[in-house]
């Protein structure tokens, strides 16, 4: 099946006694389990709601299994502890969202996890690997200078001495990039961004291999983050419509970087799908379309608060993914945790703007971005 049916019918437990077209929301936290070869219970990920959720982003993702937990966040930690311990080392790419730097720098170290962030390509990532090297994460592209990894280079280098490869997916979405395809182990997503679609949901999910998937939920489950039921029959409804959105929304950054790319007020546009940009030529391989998220960085003489505060149409908000266009300076939202210094070193300067972009009509978003520059001189 192509991924337009995908998303509307995998997966699916119709309402048998009912007829009803939809998955029903099963509520109870208490089941019956003589009958049944697996005790089931909302925490250990696997109630009819969690399985519909699961396999119809297997069937997007080409996996064998999957789980789905409260957050993405809650989808990175139960990768990264379930996967690791003491003595382990693990890669990880610059461009990663600040959650996940955060993640990394303020609680590995506790753990005996030892790591490296590498630039976004395979020399960097060759050059940091050691002996106790057992993971490679990346986030391509990535948060939020769009940054593109070869992920058949990194999957090819990384099985030859059997390392798990991992990536964060959410920019891209199963709709327009298949890592696990391209070799990848295990890929996660912030469900809480396209998967959900309505920025009303949070959730992360994570798929791969039926032997990785049950290390990685064995240790989620001590962790305790579970989606519940009605949650997941949100996210089930929202990933019916998931193709659909996801062609739009990229149609419409293609679009605006476009015009953005031109404007003399902008010094410059992140995106992958403009031919300028550097991950241009590998994401034009590895991907179906270029995504809905964009950066882009004001002339100096620009206050990025001030045209912010201009924009009329496009939403001033932290998140990102949904069908409304928003926007936020990642300076001050998604990487504020990020030392200073850190974010200066990989280009995160206050000019930035990192731009969602929805489903609205393309003219009305662009003639609102373009609006509030033609007003900053
Ligand atoms: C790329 C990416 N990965 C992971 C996360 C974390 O997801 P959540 O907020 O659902 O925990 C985010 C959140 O913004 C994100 O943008």
């Amino acid at each position: 099946m192509k991924k337009s049916t995908q998303a509307i019918h995998a997966g699916a437990r119709r309402d048998i006694n009912n007829g009803g077209l939809n998955t029903p929301v099963f509520a109870s936290s208490a089941i019956e389990y003589l009958d049944d070869s697996e005790v089931r219970y909302p925490r250990y990920f696997n109630t009819l709601n969690h399985a519909v959720v699961a396999d119809k982003m297997s069937a997007l993702e080409g996996a064998e299994a999957g789980i789905v937990t409260s957050s993405g966040m809650a989808a990175i930690a139960s990768i990264v502890f379930g996967l690791l311990g003491d003595g382990d080392h693990v890669i990880f790419t610059e461009g990663l969202y600040g959650g996940t730097h955060a993640l990394i720098v303020n609680e590995l170290q506790r753990f005996g996890i030892r790591y490296d962030f590498a630039a976004p390509d395979i020399t960097a990532i060759e050059q940091l690997t050691k002996p106790a090297t057992r993971m490679i994460f990346v986030e391509s592209p990535g948060n939020p200078l769009l940054s593109v990894v070869d992920l058949a280079a990194v999957a090819e280098f990384a099985k030859a001495r059997q390392i798990i490869t991992v990536i964060d997916n959410t920019f891209a979405t199963p709709i327009l990039q298949n890592p696990l395809k391209l070799g990848f182990d295990l890929v996660m997503h912030s469900g809480t961004k396209y998967l959900g679609g309505h920025s009303d949901l949070c959730c992360g999910t994570v798929n791969g291999p039926a032997a990785l998937i049950s290390k990685v939920r064995n240790h989620a489950v001590n962790h305790g983050g579970c989606l519940n039921a009605q949650d997941c029959h949100l996210l089930e409804r929202s990933l019916k419509t998931l193709e659909i959105r996801v062609q739009r929304q990229s149609e419409n950054a293609g679009i605006i970087a476009r015009q953005l790319e031109q404007n003399e007020q902008v010094q410059r546009v992140y995106y992958p799908g403009l031919e300028s940009a550097p991950g241009h030529p590998i994401a034009s391989r590895q991907m179906q379309g270029f995504g809905a998220m964009l950066s882009f960085e004001l002339n100096d003489d620009i206050d990025p608060v001030g045209y912010l505060r201009r924009l009329e149409l496009v939403i001033c908000a932290v998140s990102l993914g949904g069908v409304e266009t928003t926007i936020c300076q990642p300076l001050a939202t998604s990487h504020q945790k990020m030392p200073a210094a850190e974010r200066q070193r990989l280009g995160i300067t206050a000019g930035l703007l990192r731009l969602s972009v929805g489903i609205e009509d393309v003219d009305d978003i662009a003639a609102d971005l373009l609006q509030a520059l033609s007003e900053s001189t």
